[in-house]
């Protein structure tokens, strides 16, 4: 298989897509809005990765573009209202459009895992004309990613086999970060209030 050459459209959605997300966040700054995305990160999936996900799914290597996270992009927000803010301007787009929509936001994962999960078809320009490639955009609070990230980890250090004992510390960390959001939404005005005072000095 010539994965650079199966890969390239995926590459190149992750590039426009952090491009354009990070536009948003610069076009709240101009205008001295508070910003709802704190910052962006994209992946094109790993070749190991994609052949482990493409077994395990049953999809054979000449349907992988079926699978929804080859490209992936990250917005990661301050706040968790700002979720709902960002969701709502993807959907609005004009360039490309919204497939699927998985709210782990306000129905968390057994796992403790908390994210909104939005599967875009983008349109990527080639040189052999348009390609519709699927992304995954996910979304999530500062909280959220440093839950998601931690617990990723672990689960890649245990393959998956996380001890009962570590396990129960990560469902009261995911409890945890779930107070955080919610005291740190209490006081959201106040933050911002303070963050334009700090700005105009
Ligand atoms: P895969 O989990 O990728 O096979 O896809 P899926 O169809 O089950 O979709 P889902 O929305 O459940 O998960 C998609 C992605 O969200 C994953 O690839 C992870 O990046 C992330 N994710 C989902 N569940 C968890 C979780 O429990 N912990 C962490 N850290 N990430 C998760
Ligand atoms: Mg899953």
């Amino acid at each position: 298989m010539n994965w650079d050459a199966i890969l390239a459209p995926y590459g190149q959605a992750v590039e426009e897509l952090k491009i354009k997300l990070k536009g948003i966040r610069k076009q709240f700054e101009y205008e001295s809005k508070h910003s709802p995305i704190e910052f962006i990160t994209g992946r094109v999936k790993p070749i190991p990765s994609i052949l482990e996900k493409s077994e395990r799914r049953g999809v054979p290597l000449d349907k992988i573009e079926e699978l929804q996270d080859i490209a992936g992009v990250r917005v990661v927000c301050p706040f968790v209202d700002d979720i709902y803010a960002v969701v709502s301007m993807i959907r609005s787009r004009e360039d490309f459009t919204v497939a699927e929509e998985k709210d782990y936001v306000s129905h968390k994962k057994d796992s403790g895992y908390r994210s909104y999960h939005m599967i875009i078809e983008y349109p990527v320009e080639t040189i052999h004309g348009v390609k519709i490639v699927l992304a995954e955009i996910q979304i999530r609070t500062l909280a959220m990613n440093f839950w998601a990230t931690n617990e990723h980890t672990l689960n890649y250090k245990y393959k998956g086999k996380i001890p009962s004992d570590v396990q129960s510390r990560l469902q009261r960390a995911a409890e945890a970060a779930f107070r955080l959001d919610e005291e740190m939404s209490a006081i959201k005005n106040e933050v911002q209030e303070a963050k334009r005072i700090f700005h105009r000095k």
